[in-house]
Protein backbone atom coordinates (compact mmCIF):
# COMPACT_ATOMS: atom_id res chain seq x y z
CA UNK A 1 0.00 0.00 0.00
CA UNK A 2 1.75 3.24 -0.82
CA UNK A 3 -0.86 6.11 -1.57
CA UNK A 4 -4.23 6.79 -1.08
CA UNK A 5 -6.50 6.11 2.31
CA UNK A 6 -5.07 4.36 5.03
CA UNK A 7 -5.61 0.77 5.55
CA UNK A 8 -6.54 -0.01 9.37
CA UNK A 9 -7.92 -3.68 9.71
CA UNK A 10 -8.92 -4.39 13.31
CA UNK A 11 -6.71 -7.43 14.82
CA UNK A 12 -7.61 -10.95 14.03
CA UNK A 13 -5.72 -13.66 15.70
CA UNK A 14 -6.52 -16.39 12.48
CA UNK A 15 -5.65 -13.69 10.16
CA UNK A 16 -2.21 -12.63 11.38
CA UNK A 17 -1.06 -15.92 12.59
CA UNK A 18 2.39 -16.78 12.03
CA UNK A 19 0.85 -19.78 10.36
CA UNK A 20 -0.82 -18.32 7.58
CA UNK A 21 1.99 -18.28 5.35
CA UNK A 22 0.60 -16.46 1.93
CA UNK A 23 0.48 -12.73 3.56
CA UNK A 24 4.19 -13.21 4.23
CA UNK A 25 7.05 -11.80 2.03
CA UNK A 26 4.55 -9.52 0.31
CA UNK A 27 3.29 -6.87 2.50
CA UNK A 28 4.42 -5.90 5.93
CA UNK A 29 1.98 -5.48 8.93
CA UNK A 30 2.91 -3.26 11.68
CA UNK A 31 1.18 -4.73 14.88
CA UNK A 32 0.71 -2.31 17.60
CA UNK A 33 0.67 -3.93 21.44
CA UNK A 34 0.11 -1.16 23.21
CA UNK A 35 3.21 1.31 24.69
CA UNK A 36 6.34 0.79 22.42
CA UNK A 37 5.60 -2.92 21.78
CA UNK A 38 5.21 -3.68 18.11
CA UNK A 39 5.33 -6.83 16.15
CA UNK A 40 6.54 -6.16 12.11
CA UNK A 41 4.45 -8.99 10.50
CA UNK A 42 6.43 -9.98 6.92
CA UNK A 43 8.80 -12.64 5.91
CA UNK A 44 9.99 -12.58 9.38
CA UNK A 45 7.81 -11.89 12.92
CA UNK A 46 10.40 -9.22 14.56
CA UNK A 47 9.12 -8.40 18.19
CA UNK A 48 10.26 -5.07 19.42
CA UNK A 49 9.78 -3.83 22.96
CA UNK A 50 7.30 -6.70 24.18
CA UNK A 51 6.27 -4.88 27.36
CA UNK A 52 3.26 -6.95 27.26
CA UNK A 53 3.26 -8.19 31.29
CA UNK A 54 1.47 -5.78 33.18
CA UNK A 55 0.64 -3.64 30.22
CA UNK A 56 -2.69 -2.73 30.98
CA UNK A 57 -3.14 -2.03 26.96
CA UNK A 58 -1.61 -5.47 25.93
CA UNK A 59 -3.78 -7.30 23.77
CA UNK A 60 -1.03 -10.51 24.04
CA UNK A 61 0.38 -12.58 26.07
CA UNK A 62 3.87 -13.18 25.89
CA UNK A 63 3.37 -17.32 25.60
CA UNK A 64 0.96 -15.77 22.66
CA UNK A 65 3.91 -14.33 20.57
CA UNK A 66 5.70 -15.95 17.74
CA UNK A 67 9.37 -13.97 16.58
CA UNK A 68 11.20 -14.64 14.86
CA UNK A 69 13.58 -11.97 15.68
CA UNK A 70 13.44 -9.53 18.95
CA UNK A 71 14.97 -6.03 19.21
CA UNK A 72 14.67 -4.21 22.68
CA UNK A 73 15.71 -0.52 22.32
CA UNK A 74 16.84 -0.46 26.00
CA UNK A 75 16.68 -1.95 29.69
CA UNK A 76 13.65 -0.16 30.89
CA UNK A 77 11.04 -2.51 32.29
CA UNK A 78 8.45 -0.99 29.85
CA UNK A 79 10.80 -1.87 27.05
CA UNK A 80 12.49 -5.02 27.92
CA UNK A 81 9.65 -6.42 29.27
CA UNK A 82 9.02 -9.79 28.32
CA UNK A 83 11.77 -10.18 25.84
CA UNK A 84 13.43 -12.78 27.65
CA UNK A 85 10.47 -15.15 28.15
CA UNK A 86 10.10 -14.76 24.31
CA UNK A 87 13.42 -15.44 23.46
CA UNK A 88 13.63 -18.86 25.11
CA UNK A 89 10.12 -19.85 23.92
CA UNK A 90 10.64 -18.91 19.97
CA UNK A 91 14.43 -19.71 20.22
CA UNK A 92 14.88 -16.22 18.91
CA UNK A 93 17.90 -13.95 19.50
CA UNK A 94 17.37 -10.78 20.96
CA UNK A 95 19.28 -7.32 19.43
CA UNK A 96 20.12 -4.68 21.62
CA UNK A 97 23.28 -2.75 22.80
CA UNK A 98 25.83 -4.53 24.03
CA UNK A 99 25.96 -4.02 27.47
CA UNK A 100 22.42 -5.13 27.88
CA UNK A 101 23.24 -8.04 25.61
CA UNK A 102 25.55 -9.38 27.99
CA UNK A 103 23.05 -9.17 30.62
CA UNK A 104 20.39 -10.77 28.81
CA UNK A 105 23.34 -13.67 27.78
CA UNK A 106 23.58 -14.89 31.43
CA UNK A 107 19.58 -15.52 31.68
CA UNK A 108 20.56 -17.93 28.60
CA UNK A 109 19.08 -16.35 25.99
CA UNK A 110 21.23 -15.54 22.78
CA UNK A 111 21.58 -11.94 22.81
CA UNK A 112 23.53 -10.11 19.92
CA UNK A 113 25.04 -7.18 21.09
CA UNK A 114 25.93 -4.39 19.28
CA UNK A 115 25.93 -0.11 18.95
CA UNK A 116 25.03 2.90 17.75
CA UNK A 117 25.17 2.88 13.97
CA UNK A 118 25.85 -0.80 13.78
CA UNK A 119 23.67 -2.73 11.48
CA UNK A 120 22.90 -6.24 12.11
CA UNK A 121 21.40 -8.56 8.95
CA UNK A 122 20.06 -11.55 10.67
CA UNK A 123 17.11 -13.81 8.57
CA UNK A 124 17.15 -11.59 5.62
CA UNK A 125 16.38 -8.65 8.15
CA UNK A 126 18.47 -5.54 8.42
CA UNK A 127 18.29 -3.64 12.09
CA UNK A 128 20.12 -0.87 12.47
CA UNK A 129 20.89 0.93 15.58
CA UNK A 130 20.77 5.05 15.98
CA UNK A 131 21.09 7.15 18.70
CA UNK A 132 18.08 8.25 21.36
CA UNK A 133 18.12 10.90 24.04
CA UNK A 134 17.01 8.70 26.88
CA UNK A 135 18.55 7.01 30.06
CA UNK A 136 18.42 2.83 29.49
CA UNK A 137 19.74 1.04 33.04
CA UNK A 138 17.76 -2.08 33.97
CA UNK A 139 16.23 -2.19 37.50
CA UNK A 140 16.26 -5.82 39.36
CA UNK A 141 15.50 -6.73 42.83
CA UNK A 142 15.52 -3.07 43.74
CA UNK A 143 18.83 -2.70 42.24
CA UNK A 144 20.02 -0.59 39.37
CA UNK A 145 22.22 -2.58 36.90
CA UNK A 146 24.01 -0.45 33.86
CA UNK A 147 23.03 -2.05 30.90
CA UNK A 148 24.46 0.82 28.42
CA UNK A 149 22.55 3.40 26.18
CA UNK A 150 19.53 3.89 24.83
CA UNK A 151 18.57 3.63 21.15
CA UNK A 152 16.08 3.52 18.31
CA UNK A 153 16.08 0.72 15.61
CA UNK A 154 15.66 0.84 12.05
CA UNK A 155 14.21 -2.27 10.83
CA UNK A 156 14.61 -3.51 6.85
CA UNK A 157 12.30 -6.05 5.79
CA UNK A 158 10.91 -6.57 2.41
CA UNK A 159 11.74 -3.21 1.08
CA UNK A 160 10.04 -1.58 3.82
CA UNK A 161 11.85 0.26 6.32
CA UNK A 162 10.54 0.92 9.74
CA UNK A 163 12.26 3.38 12.53
CA UNK A 164 11.69 2.71 15.96
CA UNK A 165 12.81 6.00 18.20
CA UNK A 166 12.86 3.94 21.52
CA UNK A 167 12.12 6.67 24.25
CA UNK A 168 13.64 9.58 22.82
CA UNK A 169 13.47 13.41 22.96
CA UNK A 170 13.53 15.36 19.61
CA UNK A 171 17.22 15.75 18.31
CA UNK A 172 18.53 17.29 15.24
CA UNK A 173 20.20 14.48 13.76
CA UNK A 174 16.91 12.47 12.69
CA UNK A 175 17.58 14.51 10.27
CA UNK A 176 20.86 12.39 9.47
CA UNK A 177 19.18 8.78 10.67
CA UNK A 178 16.12 9.83 7.88
CA UNK A 179 19.27 10.97 5.19
CA UNK A 180 20.66 7.13 5.78
CA UNK A 181 17.76 5.47 5.99
CA UNK A 182 14.94 6.94 4.20
CA UNK A 183 12.18 5.15 6.77
CA UNK A 184 8.82 4.72 5.17
CA UNK A 185 7.11 4.19 8.65
CA UNK A 186 8.06 6.31 11.95
CA UNK A 187 7.00 4.68 15.39
CA UNK A 188 7.03 7.95 17.87
CA UNK A 189 6.54 8.41 21.39
CA UNK A 190 4.00 11.48 21.97
CA UNK A 191 3.22 10.56 25.71
CA UNK A 192 5.60 13.17 26.99
CA UNK A 193 7.18 12.74 30.93
CA UNK A 194 9.34 9.98 29.85
CA UNK A 195 9.66 10.81 26.03
CA UNK A 196 8.99 14.03 23.75
CA UNK A 197 5.24 15.07 23.90
CA UNK A 198 3.25 16.06 20.86
CA UNK A 199 5.04 19.48 19.74
CA UNK A 200 8.59 17.08 20.37
CA UNK A 201 6.97 14.21 18.03
CA UNK A 202 5.82 16.83 15.46
CA UNK A 203 8.95 18.25 15.32
CA UNK A 204 10.89 15.06 14.64
CA UNK A 205 7.87 13.96 11.94
CA UNK A 206 9.31 17.26 10.42
CA UNK A 207 13.46 16.38 10.77
CA UNK A 208 12.27 12.50 9.04
CA UNK A 209 9.20 13.15 7.04
CA UNK A 210 8.30 9.43 6.75
CA UNK A 211 5.38 8.56 4.85
CA UNK A 212 3.76 7.49 8.04
CA UNK A 213 3.90 7.64 11.26
CA UNK A 214 2.12 5.58 14.41
CA UNK A 215 1.68 7.32 17.77
CA UNK A 216 3.23 4.87 20.76
CA UNK A 217 4.46 5.59 24.40
CA UNK A 218 0.97 7.13 25.50
CA UNK A 219 -1.87 6.44 27.96
CA UNK A 220 -0.60 3.10 29.29
CA UNK A 221 -0.51 5.11 32.46
CA UNK A 222 -2.16 7.90 33.84
CA UNK A 223 1.20 10.01 33.48
CA UNK A 224 1.73 9.76 30.17
CA UNK A 225 -2.19 10.54 29.06
CA UNK A 226 -2.60 12.02 25.80
CA UNK A 227 -4.55 12.11 22.86
CA UNK A 228 -3.30 11.02 19.40
CA UNK A 229 -6.27 12.99 17.75
CA UNK A 230 -4.06 16.49 18.97
CA UNK A 231 -0.65 14.95 17.29
CA UNK A 232 -2.48 14.30 14.02
CA UNK A 233 -4.21 17.63 13.98
CA UNK A 234 -0.84 19.29 15.02
CA UNK A 235 0.83 16.98 12.07
CA UNK A 236 -1.44 18.97 9.83
CA UNK A 237 -1.19 22.27 11.44
CA UNK A 238 2.35 21.79 10.50
CA UNK A 239 2.27 21.01 7.03
CA UNK A 240 3.59 18.07 7.29
CA UNK A 241 2.40 15.25 4.78
CA UNK A 242 3.46 12.43 6.62
CA UNK A 243 0.32 10.22 7.24
CA UNK A 244 -0.65 9.75 10.42
CA UNK A 245 -1.98 6.56 11.46
CA UNK A 246 -3.54 5.91 14.83
CA UNK A 247 -3.75 2.47 15.94
CA UNK A 248 -5.45 1.10 18.92
CA UNK A 249 -3.67 -2.09 21.04
CA UNK A 250 -4.47 -5.09 18.68
CA UNK A 251 -4.84 -3.21 15.42
CA UNK A 252 -2.62 -3.25 12.45
CA UNK A 253 -1.51 -1.23 9.59
CA UNK A 254 -0.28 -2.86 6.89
CA UNK A 255 2.48 -1.53 3.69
NI1 LIG B 1 12.67 4.18 28.86
MN1 LIG C 1 9.51 3.79 28.09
Amino acid sequence: MCSGETLRIVYNEKLISRKNKDLRGDKMRIKWLGHAAFILEGSKNIVIDPFLTGNPLSPLKPEEVDADIIAVTHGHGDHLGDAVEIALKNDAPIICIHELSRFLSRKGVEAVGMNIGGTAKLKDVAVTMVQALHSADVEENDEIVSTGDAAGVIVEMDGVRVYHTGDTDVFTDMRLIAELYSPDVMLVPIGDWYTMGIKGAVKALEFVRPRFAIPMHYNTFPVIKTNPEEFRKAVKEANIETEVVILKPGEFFEI
